[in-house]
C-alpha cells in the first residue's frame, strides 16, 4: 500500500490576520526517493511569528508562493535514505516544511539540515531553546547585541513568548534586573513566578507608561523588543541615559507590513545619548554553535525554564498563526505532526 503524507499549503494571501482559511491541509503521495535524497518523518513543526512576514508576496524575508508548502522549521527522524552519511533513524532538524513526510536532498543549502542530539529529551527542544529562530536568536540578541550589564534595568517585550522568555532568562543570568511585558494577568504571573523575572507588566490591562516609570524610576537601561508599535514608543519614552534598544522583531506590525508604524518617540535616542540596533541571528554564523552549546548545557542541568505550547495534529497548523498573534501561546508554539 502506498504511503501517504499530509502537508499544509498556502492557498490565500491574508489581509490582516493570517486566518485558517489561508491554508489547506492536503494528502499527498511522496515520490520515490532519488539518489542523494532522504525521507524524514516530521515530528514537530515550528510556529514562528516571522512566518507571517513570508505570506506577503514581496519584500521582506523569503516568500511563500500560493500553492507552496508552508516554510517552517521542523524536526524529525530519517525513515529512508539514499544519501551518504544520513542514516535511517537519525534525528534531524531543518526547514522541512509543514508536512508529515519531507523528501529532501540534505546537501541542498535551502534546507539547513542538521543532525540533532535526540538524547537531550523531546525532539521539540531543537525548535525551542536550541532552535535557530528561538533560543539561538535570544542568546545572540542578548549576548552579541543587547549586552545587558549587572544591575541594568532591562525590559523584554513579548516576554512570555518563545524568544522573549529565553532572552529574559539570559539577561537575568547576566545580572540584569529583568522586567517582562506580556498580555494578560496569567502571563504576567508566569514571568515572575515561573521564569523568575523581577517584575512584569500586563500591557493589555496596565498603563504601560505609568508602570515603566514606577518600575524603572531611573530609566530603562536596555530593551529587547519583539513587538514594536506602541510598546516600543512607551519604552523609548522612558529610556535612561546611554541605553541600548535591541530590535529583534516587531510582531505588532506583521499583519500590515505596508503600513508599518515607525517609532514616534525615537528622538529620545538623541536626548538620552542612546542607541537602537536591529539584528538577525543568521548574521552571526560563528556564534550559533557557542549559543547552542551553552543553551544545551542549561537544558541539561535544568536551569533554563523551557516552556512549550503544543497544538496536536497537522490539522491545527492553519489556526496556529492566528492563535499566536492573538497571544494564545505561552512559550514556544509548536504543532505536533506525528
Ligand atoms: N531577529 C531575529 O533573528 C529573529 C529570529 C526569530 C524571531 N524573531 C522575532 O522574535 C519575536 C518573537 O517571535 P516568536 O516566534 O518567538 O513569537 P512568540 O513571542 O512566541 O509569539 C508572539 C507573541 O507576541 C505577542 N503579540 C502578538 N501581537 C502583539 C501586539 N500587537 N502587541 C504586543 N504583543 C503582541 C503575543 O503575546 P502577548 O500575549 O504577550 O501579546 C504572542 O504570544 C518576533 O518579533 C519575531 O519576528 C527575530
Amino acid at each position: 500500500m502506498a504511503v501517504t503524507g499530509k502537508r499544509v499549503v498556502f492557498v490565500k494571501r491574508p489581509v490582516g490576520s493570517a486566518t485558517p482559511d489561508c491554508f489547506a491541509v492536503e494528502e499527498f503521495e511522496p515520490a520515490a526517493l532519488e539518489p542523494g535524497q532522504i525521507r524524514v518523518a516530521v515530528a514537530f513543526s515550528s510556529v514562528d511569528a516571522g512566518i507571517r512576514t513570508m505570506l506577503r508576496g514581496e519584500g521582506f524575508h523569503r516568500q511563500v508562493a500560493l500553492g507552496d508548502v508552508i516554510h517552517a522549521g521542523g524536526v524529525g527522524t530519517i525513515t529512508e535514505s539514499m544519501a551518504d552519511g544520513w542514516e535511517v533513524g537519525a534525528a534531524v532538524s531543518g526547514r522541512l516544511g509543514v508536512q508529515t513526510l519531507a523528501t529532501i536532498d540534505p546537501s541542498a543549502p535551502g534546507f539547513g539540515l542538521e543532525r540533532v542530539d535526540a538524547s537531550l529529551g523531546s525532539l521539540s527542544l531543537h525548535l525551542g531553546p536550541l532552535g535557530g529562530s528561538t533560543g539561538v536568536t535570544a542568546w545572540i540578541g542578548i549576548r552579541e547585541v543587547a549586552k545587558p550589564k549587572p544591575g541594568d534595568d532591562f525590559v523584554v517585550s513579548a516576554a512570555a513568548g518563545a524568544v522573549g522568555s529565553i532572552a529574559g532568562q539570559i539577561a537575568k543570568r547576566d545580572g540584569a534586573r529583568v522586567i517582562g511585558i506580556a498580555g494578560g494577568p496569567d502571563k504576567a504571573a508566569y514571568l515572575v513566578d515561573t521564569l523568575g523575572f523581577d517584575a512584569a507588566i500586563d500591557y493589555k490591562h496596565d498603563d504601560l507608561s505609568a508602570r515603566l516609570r514606577e518600575l524603572c524610576p531611573d530609566g530603562v537601561n536596555g530593551f529587547y523588543d519583539n513587538v514594536g508599535g506602541p510598546v516600543l514608543d512607551a519604552v523609548l519614552d522612558q529610556l535612561a541615559m546611554r541605553a541600548r534598544v535591541t530590535i529583534c522583531g516587531a510582531v505588532s506590525q506583521y499583519d500590515d507590513m505596508d503600513n508599518v508604524a515607525g517609532p514616534s518617540m525615537y528622538l529620545r535616542l538623541a536626548e538620552r545619548q542612546s542607541v537602537m540596533e536591529g539584528f538577525a541571528y543568521f548574521h552571526f554564523p560563528d556564534r550559533i554553535e557557542p549559543a547552542r552549546t551553552e543553551l544545551a548545557s542549561w537544558v541539561r542541568d535544568g536551569s533554563l525554564v523551557v516552556s512549550e505550547h503544543v497544538l496536536d495534529g497537522i490539522e491545527r497548523y492553519p489556526e496556529a498563526l492566528q492563535f499566536m498573534f492573538d497571544g494564545g501561546n505561552t512559550g514556544k508554539l509548536l504543532v505536533k505532526l506525528d
